[in-house]
C-alpha cells in the first residue's frame, strides 16, 4: 500500500498489511538512526507540529523525528499560543497551515478534531491524539515495542488496565492488535471507566474473546499488561475523579505474583499507577516504549511524504 499523502487518523482505518509495512519501515528507521543520527531523507520538507493539549513524548518525539530526517518543524506547543485561543476553528487553522507545510501533526482536545483538520487540508494529517478518541501513533509504537519484546504480534493475551473509557491509547491499541488474532483482551477497570461499548462490540465482531474485570491479578496473567493513567482532565465531575484515582497501583510484589514473562507497558505519563520499584524489572518496557516513538514517527513521516 502506498502511504504517500495518506492521513493517519485511527488504527481502525489500517489493515494488517498496513501495520506490518509500518513495523518494517520503523525497523529501518531504527537502523538508520543507529548508523547516522541525522539523515537528509526529508531535507526539503517542512512539517507542522500543532499541539493544542499538553504533551511531552508525542510532541518531542515527532520533533526529534523531523530533525533526524533532516526536515524542519514549525511548532505550536499549546492552544494558548495559537489563534485557537481567539476562537479560530480547527478547519480554518488546517486550511491556513496547509499552505505552509508538507505534512501536519496535530493534537487537540476534540474527539474527531483531527478528521476535521484532515478534511480541510490537502497535506496529510497525523492524529497525535484527539481528546478521548484515538491516538494511533501511540498504538503503532506500542506494536513495535510488543514486536521487539515478544518477537511476534500474533495470538497474545493483552490486558489493558485503568481508564479505558477516556483512554485513547487503549482504544487505538484494541483496533491495532485486532488483526493479529489476540488470544484474549482483558479489560480491567472500575465499572465507570470500562471500555466503551461500541469498541467492545467491534472487538466481539472480530471474534476476539473479551474478559471484563476489576481485578488486576487477572490482568497480570496476560502476555502484556498495558497500564493507563486515570485522566483527571477528562472528568466533568472532580469528585468522581477523586473517588476513582488510585484504583490500580502496580508494584513489584504484585508483578511477582503474575506471569513471569509479562511485558509491562504504559503510554506515560504515569502518576502513581506504576510504583517506581517496578522500573528496574526486565519486564518493565515503558521507557523503551517511549524511545521507540521516534523511530515509529520517523517511519510515518517518511511514508506519508512518499520517501519510504
Ligand atoms: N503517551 C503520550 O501521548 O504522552 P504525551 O501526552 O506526553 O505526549
Amino acid at each position: 500500500m502506498n502511504f504517500k499523502g495518506r492521513d493517519i487518523l485511527s488504527t481502525a482505518d489500517l489493515t494488517k498489511e498496513d501495520f506490518l509495512e509500518i513495523m518494517e519501515v520503523t525497523g529501518k528507521m531504527e537502523e538508520l538512526v543507529k548508523k547516522e543520527s541525522v539523515s537528509d531523507l526529508l531535507s526539503d520538507k517542512i512539517i507542522a507540529v500543532l499541539f493544542m493539549e499538553p504533551s511531552t513524548r508525542t510532541r518531542l518525539s515527532f520533533e526529534t523525528a523531523v530533525h533526524r530526517l533532516g526536515a524542519r518543524p514549525i511548532t505550536v506547543s499549546s492552544a494558548a499560543s495559537s489563534s485557537a485561543a481567539k476562537g479560530e476553528s480547527l478547519a480554518d487553522t488546517a486550511k491556513t497551515v496547509d499552505g505552509y507545510v508538507d505534512a501536519i501533526v496535530v493534537r487537540q482536545p476534540l474527539k474527531g478534531g483531527a478528521k476535521i483538520m484532515a478534511d480541510a487540508a490537502k497535506a496529510p494529517v497525523i492524529n497525535g491524539g484527539d481528546g478521548a478518541g484515538q491516538h494511533p501513533t501511540q498504538a503503532l509504537l506500542d506494536m513495535y515495542t510488543i514486536l521487539n519484546e515478544k518477537g511476534s504480534l500474533e495470538k497474545l493475551k493483552v490486558a489493558m488496565v485503568g481508564d479505558l473509557k477516556y483512554g485513547r491509547t487503549v482504544h487505538s491499541l484494541s483496533y491495532a492488535m485486532a488483526p493479529f488474532s489476540p488470544k484474549e483482551y482483558i479489560y480491567c477497570a472500575p465499572d465507570e471507566l470500562q471500555m466503551p461499548e461500541d469498541i467492545v462490540a467491534d472487538m466481539e465482531k472480530k471474534s476476539i474473546p473479551i474478559k471484563k474485570t476489576q481485578d488486576i491479578n487477572e490482568a497480570l496473567q496476560a502476555d502484556i499488561i498495558y497500564m493507563t493513567r486515570i485522566q483527571r482532565e477528562r472528568f466533568e465531575d472532580p469528585a468522581e475523579y477523586e473517588r476513582l484515582k488510585g484504583s490500580y497501583v502496580l508494584n513489584r510484589s504484585l508483578v511477582e505474583k503474575g506471569n513471569k514473562d509479562i511485558v509491562i507497558m504504559h503510554p506515560l505519563p504515569r502518576v502513581d499507577e506504576i510504583a517506581t520499584d517496578v522500573d528496574d524489572l526486565p519486564n518493565a518496557a515503558y521507557f523503551r516504549q517511549a524511545h521507540n516513538g521516534v523511530y515509529l514517527r520517523m517511519a510515518l513521516l517518511a511514508m506519508i511524504t512518499g520517501r519510504a
